[in-house]
């Protein structure tokens, strides 16, 4: 059994209006961060704790990179050893080897790799960003993935800040109509690498900032929505505290969705 704790979307920073609605309760992020760091290291002890990006509302460098830190610390609070996944909004005023530092990674980098932890694959993508154009992961990350996939031997997540499956994105309050900055371009190819190989069981996802499920090729393609998603329509506001909770054995996949809106999904290994 292995169990992860995964977050989403912190964002960090001041209030953000989304066409003049109170959208994203940014302000509370911190303490959000602080009450899921606290319920992993009490009650859930779990040995992974996964950021899928997006810790920081981009304001300026220095501001970002302090609440970059201080997201990080927050998150090292909940006892697991932590794998971050780069977001978009980390890499407006940070550079990749900012990121990289603060993972205590060497500077020099890329940001996608894989690690092995508890008998699975962990394989981290780096879903790059051309802010209002497009988001690509490039055809020398996904040649890395299938390299990385041919070598390996045990059953894997892939972890990623934008979605992979294609998500019908009506009634989304950021990307109704955007799926080219909220949707990973080369999807269908990424998607197809992972069929071929056969031993992935999970993706998981943010920045969307809503819960979704895909099942494709019968691999679970799952958005966590964002920890500070404002559930009203406009203020005064209520956070989601979305967290997810992911229980792994040799034959099941539990992910337990809690916050404000839970969710419940559990598959079986194929
Ligand atoms: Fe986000
Ligand atoms: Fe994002």
């Amino acid at each position: 059994m292995l169990t992860l704790g995964v977050i989403a979307d912190l964002h960090i920073g001041p209030r953000a209006l989304h066409e003049g609605k109170l959208r994203k309760l940014s302000d509370q992020a911190g303490a959000l961060t602080a009450g899921f760091a606290e319920r992993m290291r009490l009650q859930i002890q779990p040995e992974l704790i996964v950021n899928l990006g997006d810790v920081v509302q981009d304001e300026g460098p220095e501001e970002d990179l302090a609440r970059y830190q201080e997201g990080l610390a927050l998150l090292g609070g909940a006892g697991g050893e932590l794998l971050n996944v780069a977001g978009n909004h980390d890499l407006i005023n940070l550079d990749g080897a900012t990121l990289r530092r603060s993972w205590s990674l060497s500077r020099d980098g890329p940001l996608h790799r894989a690690l092995d932890r508890g008998g699975i694959h962990f394989v981290v993508l780096y879903t790059h960003e051309r802010t209002g154009r497009d988001v690509r992961l490039g055809d020398d990350q996904l040649a890395w993935l299938e390299a990385d996939l041919s070598r390996n031997e045990l059953p894997a997540v892939v972890l990623m800040h934008h979605p992979a499956a294609d998500q019908d994105l009506r009634g989304n309050r950021w990307f109704e109509g955007r799926s080219h900055v909220c949707l990973v371009e080369e999807r269908g190819r990424l998607r197809d690498i992972l069929r071929a190989d056969g031993r992935t069981f999970l993706v998981l996802n943010g920045h969307a900032h809503w819960n979704h499920l895909a099942v494709i090729d019968g691999i679970p393609y799952v958005t966590l929505q964002s920890l500070v998603e404002n559930i009203q329509e406009d203020a005064p506001g209520v956070a989601a505290a979305t967290h997810g909770v992911v229980r792994i054995d040799d034959r099941w996949t539990a992910i337990e969705v809690a916050g404000a809106q839970p969710a419940r999904y559990q598959f079986e290994r194929r």
